[in-house]
């Protein structure tokens, strides 16, 4: 059994055996409609809860979908409906739904629900997004540019913007799968975990991060968690980290662009920048259903 909470808490190889079994999965349901189950059922009398403190359209579709698909059953529950969110701690929580689940992937605004729901469950716990990470997002992302242009490793990341959770995934999948990252946002918003990271590159300029980039990666200003004061001011700092046209030029010439979306327009993106890439984040949204199966399959070995 094992649990999926962060990227740097698994081996380099496990990482790749998930994705090389989502690229599996993946190509078995090629022409196959969305709602036929998959040849072989690895969720077969599986039951998954879905936790989610935060609102979430992409991970909960993707996971509600995969499970089906892999043959098991989920329950999709907002921590409002829960006693969790009138007093129950969380240790208590995760004692009692081991008694009725196989299997947790809980998003919360705060990541020592993730620890305590571990510690205390004797069942697979998997993070659908913290406020320090978003592993599921981060290994999708790297399965797609893997799939478009080939092995990450050695190629350039420009991470641009608020060095938030998924940045954060970022920087532990550079460690493990060997891609240099360099991040580009304002200083006073690097997290701890980037300023600790034995590979922390670090470039205020966004015109100098990005020349030879292989991929560049942005996400919203300002994340599910922050509060109305750090909205205001990241709206405020960060307006010379939108990503333009002007800026993608400088990069290499098929650099990819990643957003995990939601995008705010105009904010870290421009409209027509997403749009010209709109296709590749389909493709990162897509690839969220297959690399999760492959990690809830991870999970169970
Ligand atoms: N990218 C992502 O995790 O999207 P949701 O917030 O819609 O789940
Ligand atoms: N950084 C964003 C990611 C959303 C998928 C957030 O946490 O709101």
């Amino acid at each position: 059994m094992n649990n999926f909470i962060d990227i740097e808490d698994i081996d380099s190889n496990q990482l790749k055996k998930i994705m090389a079994f989502s690229a599996g999965l993946k190509a078995e349901r090629k022409n196959i409609s969305k709602g036929t189950k998959d040849f072989k059922k690895y969720l077969t009398n599986k039951v998954v809860a879905l936790l989610f403190k935060k609102p979430s359209t992409r991970t909960r579709f993707s996971f509600e979908v995969g499970i089906f698909q892999m043959g098991g059953q989920t329950l999709t529950v907002s921590s409002n409906e829960m006693q969790i969110s009138n007093f129950e701690s969380m240790s208590d929580t995760a004692r009692v739904l081991s008694q009725y689940l196989d299997m947790v992937v809980l998003r919360t605004d705060n990541h020592s629900d993730l620890i305590d729901l571990t510690n205390y469950s004797s069942i697979p716990i998997i993070n659908g997004l913290s406020d320090k990470s978003h592993p599921c997002q981060v290994l999708s992302d790297i399965f797609t540019f893997e799939e478009i242009v080939g092995s990450i490793e050695g190629k350039k990341v420009v991470w641009l913007g608020d060095s938030n959770n998924v940045c954060n995934s970022y920087i532990q999948a550079s460690n493990k799968l060997n891609f240099e990252l360099v991040i580009s946002g304002p200083r006073e918003f690097l997290s701890s975990e980037i300023k600790s990271s034995p590979k922390f590159q670090y470039e205020m300029h966004p015109e100098q991060a990005l020349q030879n980039a292989d991929l560049i990666v942005t996400d919203t200003w300002y994340s599910m968690h922050h509060t109305k004061e750090e909205r205001k001011l990241r709206q405020e700092i960060m307006q010379k980290y939108t990503l333009t046209n002007d800026l993608v030029n400088i990069s290499k010439k098929n650099c990819l662009v990643f957003h995990c979306m939601p995008i705010y327009r105009n904010n870290e993106i421009m409209s027509d920048v997403a749009d010209k890439f709109f296709e590749i984040f389909l493709k990162q949204a897509e690839n969220r259903l297959h690399v999760q199966k492959g990690i809830m399959k991870w999970c169970f070995s």
